[in-house]
């Protein structure tokens, strides 16, 4: 059921959000729609690990790896760029590095939204340097305003240049939890 107005209301603390980008619904369908893609792209033999990168892709991995029908293993990875603040600061941290070890597996990386690809930018290459099986990146939103893209296997939307909230993406630390995605 989707939440109402006033659940929404109350979990924003009465702060306004400017729209709705994409609703639960719209998410729930992509999400299962990529889940398919990426079944279909791997061997099911134990070998694929995913990687979510916190604290953003925790909601929306949650949901892809339920509608991965394969074997697979989950872990995380930290890296932080922006603060507090809204705009990428361009000094990204690994602050928690996976205990899993990566070489000969199939890693899927899992991003909640590619906005400046500094991130990426730094993480993949750390992680190609471990001799994955092979490494791929599936990111539910992508503000392409990065020119020079990192191959990207999955994007769930081509997402609107706006500071956007909800399932996972927050502001501040605020707003991860609303089950849509909108902006403020
Ligand atoms: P990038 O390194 O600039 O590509 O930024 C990637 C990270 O910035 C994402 O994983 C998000 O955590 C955060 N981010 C980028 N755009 C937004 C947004 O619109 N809302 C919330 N977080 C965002
Ligand atoms: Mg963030």
């Amino acid at each position: 059921m989707e939440t109402t107005v006033r659940d929404a209301v109350r979990k924003a603390g009465g702060r306004d959000l400017r729209r709705v980008v994409y609703s639960s619904e719209q998410i729930a369908e992509r999400v299962k729609e990529m889940g398919r893609e990426i079944t279909d792209h791997y061997p099911g033999d134990g070998s694929l690990l995913v990687l979510g990168l916190l604290k953003g892709s925790f909601i929306f991995l949650a949901d892809l790896v339920r509608a991965i029908q394969l074997p697979l293993e989950v872990d995380f990875l930290v890296a932080s760029s922006y603060g507090d603040g809204r705009v990428s600061s361009g000094t990204v941290e690994l602050v928690y590095d996976p205990e899993t070890p990566i070489e000969g597996r199939h890693v899927l990386l899992v991003e909640d939204i590619i906005d400046s690809g500094n991130t990426l930018e730094r993480v993949i290459p750390l992680l190609k340097g471990r001799d994955p099986a092979s490494l791929e990146v599936c990111a539910l939103l992508h503000k392409r305003v990065v020119k020079e893209d990192p191959e990207i296997r999955w994007v769930g939307f081509d997402a609107p240049a706006e500071f956007l909230v909800g399932y996972g993406l927050d502001d501040a630390g605020d707003l991860r939890h609303l089950p849509f995605i909108a902006s403020i």
